[in-house]
């Protein structure tokens, strides 16, 4: 019995804010918030918390859900009101029965979260995020909190729980994705929104809390007219008690208000800087070169749907790697996003594109991880990344056998191509620098040439591209 529990939950939750130490009488804001990260680091403590993610640059997105066996987007394909949504519809306010009753015939029995871990290492991904609740309500997990969840498959089994141990296992940087915009739940957006707004912090608690070391939290938009429907100073500060070094992407109060005269946006400074989160999440597309700001593009392999598109237009391998080093040298990370098929395995074409790019990526592994973007600005002639020392070119656009960059003031010492060591000549003057190699010395798309300087380019160096 499940909803006895959830009542109990929230009575909990209620007494825990009136309890004396715990929030001072008649200061009900007072949120310890000492332990949130974003108020109070140097950059310099930023940096180290941040390093695995700005190491990792690739990382797999799963979208999946019971939506999967009807081969449609994820919760969109749902036809029913999505209450307060700044996309929000007029729909019909009766919910979409036959995608709500979906999980009845749920039954992913041929899941291996070791194998999906297996194909994201081989692609050369370095962390996986994992739908536990998209916008459509359904509970990936075993949540105390609601019915509405895997357990109430023929599956029966917690997804997220084997996913987590899978990804601890090989030590894969975990990352759970959870909507707190929510179509399904009655209670979403209704009067003051109180109700929801514990119900969600105590399935996010619960995620962080028995899935044992989540390394990053992807949360997908709120709604909502005004930013006082939600307490995220509660929601912050639970989420550093549990796990003090999480990285949190920034959709957690994304679409919030202000939408009337009323609403002036978030309540404090404090609250506006924990919901900025630690990374910013350009959509469907290359995010611009940015060396300043942390960021991840998520990207569909498939059909630009999130969830599994049968025979979808999948991108190309080339596509693939292009979109991954547009986004390498411009100072950002890769999510790129798959749909597992009902059964629960991966597609054998998508896992066969991942393992070429993984072999790619190979002997090129020095100028993709552990690197930072730039400091040559990228474009469609290709783009850099560095580290210490070295500078790895990634050029694809030559002009004839030449390719002509901005002027580095650090001293080149030497010019190589990164997969076999061979010398390319480079000839750097005060206005810039000229590399030049016949085309059967390259390698097809991108070749790449590691610089090697007498000095490191500082972090955040921009130099114009190709003059
Ligand atoms: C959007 C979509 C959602 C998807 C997400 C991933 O917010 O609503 O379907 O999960 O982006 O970035």
């Amino acid at each position: 019995m499940k909803m006895p529990l959830n009542l109990v939950a929230a009575m909990l939750l209620a007494m825990a804010v009136c309890m004396p130490g715990a929030t001072p009488a008649g200061a009900a804001d007072a949120v310890d918030l000492s332990k949130v990260p974003q108020l109070k680091e140097t950059p310099e403590q930023r940096e180290a918390r941040m390093q695995w993610f700005h190491d990792a640059k690739f990382g797999m997105f799963l979208h999946w859900g019971p939506v999967a066996l009807s081969g449609k987007e994820l919760s969109w394909s749902r036809y029913a009101n999505r209450p307060w949504d700044i996309n929000g519809k007029m729909l019909p306010s009766e919910p979409d029965y036959n995608y709500d009753h979906l999980y009845e015939k749920f039954n992913p029995v041929k899941f291996n979260a070791d194998e999906w871990v297996k194909i994201a290492q081989e692609a050369g991904m370095k962390y996986m995020v994992l739908i536990c609740k998209h916008h459509d309500g359904f509970s990936m997990y075993d949540s105390k909190l609601t019915e509405y969840d895997i357990m109430a498959t023929p599956y029966g089994k917690d997804i997220v729980k084997q996913f987590a141990d899978a990804c601890h296992r090989a030590g894969m940087r975990l990352g759970l994705y959870y909507s707190t915009r929510d179509w399904y739940n009655p209670d979403y957006l209704v009067g003051d929104n109180v109700k929801y707004d514990q119900w969600y912090r105590g399935q996010v608690e619960e995620l962080l809390t028995n899935y044992g070391k989540v390394d990053l939290l992807w949360f997908d938009h709120v709604g909502g007219q005004n930013w006082g429907l939600w307490k995220f100073d509660e929601l912050f500060s639970m989420m550093y008690r549990l796990q003090p070094e999480l990285i949190v992407n920034n959709r957690a109060a994304r679409f919030c208000g202000p939408k009337t005269p009323e609403d002036k946006g978030p309540a404090t400074p404090a609250i506006k800087k924990m919901t900025d989160g630690d990374f910013g999440t350009p959509e469907q597309a290359v995010g611009t070169m940015d060396l300043k700001h942390s960021w991840e593009s998520c990207m569909t392999l498939v059909g630009g749907q999130w969830s599994w598109q049968p025979n979808g237009k999948m991108y190309s391998f080339e596509q693939t790697f292009d979109i991954l080093v547009s986004c390498v040298t411009g100072g950002g990370n890769l999510l790129l996003n798959l749909g597992p098929m009902p059964s629960g395995e991966i597609e054998g074409r998508q896992v066969a594109l991942l393992k070429q790019v993984g072999d790619w990526i190979k002997p090129r592994a020095a100028a993709i991880y552990g690197t930072r973007g730039g400091p040559f600005r990228n474009g469609k002639w290709g783009g850099s990344s560095h580290r210490g020392n070295t500078i790895y070119v990634f050029a694809k656009e030559w002009q004839g056998d030449v390719l002509s960059l901005g002027a580095v003031p650090q001293k080149i010492t030497a010019a190589k191509k990164l997969t076999d060591g061979s010398e390319v000549a480079c000839k750097q003057t005060d206005t810039g620098v000229e590399l030049t190699l016949a085309a059967a010395g390259r390698d097809p798309f991108y070749t790449v040439i590691a610089l090697t300087l007498e000095q490191p380019v500082p972090d955040g160096t921009v130099i114009e591209g190709v003059r």
